[in-house]
């Protein structure tokens, strides 16, 4: 694996996050421990794209529960359906929240969060985690941090 994360000092989103996915790729060859991985991913995004708040929820016991993250401390359970997560794990599709005080049922693990990118990743047809991403400015996530993030998550359904 990389030892030391190359960021891109570019101002464009695009181009921060051409220059990670790559990374990415090599930071979890060779590891097999899901958590492990997930853990570097997160960090990877965090110090990269510079996000509020950025982790995974895993699927336990027909819940999301808290798996690794970067950012303040947050919710660690979420129940199928409950807010953005929940909906998504639900839906089985990406959401973007643009102002979370007008997604109905936004669970607010930190006031200071605005907008909400979560993205699922699929085990079998059936969602076994989700990627959560806050930003502290409203509208914050667009078409290029879906198309991005989407690629992060196929990364993560081929280690399983
Ligand atoms: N806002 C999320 C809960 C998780 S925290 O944002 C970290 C939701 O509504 O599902």
């Amino acid at each position: 694996m990389a030892e030391e994360l190359i960021i891109s000092n570019s101002t464009d989103k695009q181009q921060r996050y051409e220059t990670l996915i790559p990374q990415i790729e090599a930071l979890v060859s060779g590891e097999p421990d899901l958590i492990a991985n997930l853990s570097n991913i997160v960090a990877a995004l965090k110090q990269t794209m510079n996000f509020f708040w950025v982790g995974f929820y895993l699927v336990k016991d027909n819940q999301l529960v808290l798996g690794p993250f970067q950012g303040p401390i947050a919710c660690t359970r979420i129940n199928f359906g409950k807010g953005v997560c929940g909906t998504s794990w639900k839906e089985k599709k990406t959401i973007i929240v643009q102002d979370v005080d007008a997604f109905p049922g936004h669970i607010a693990c930190s006031s200071a969060s605005k907008s909400e990118i979560v993205l699922p990743a699929f085990k079998n047809e059936e969602v076994f985690l989700v990627l959560d991403v806050d930003s502290d400015k409203l509208n914050d996530f667009d078409e290029t941090d879906e198309r991005h993030l989407s690629q992060v998550m196929q990364i993560i359904e081929r280690l399983t």
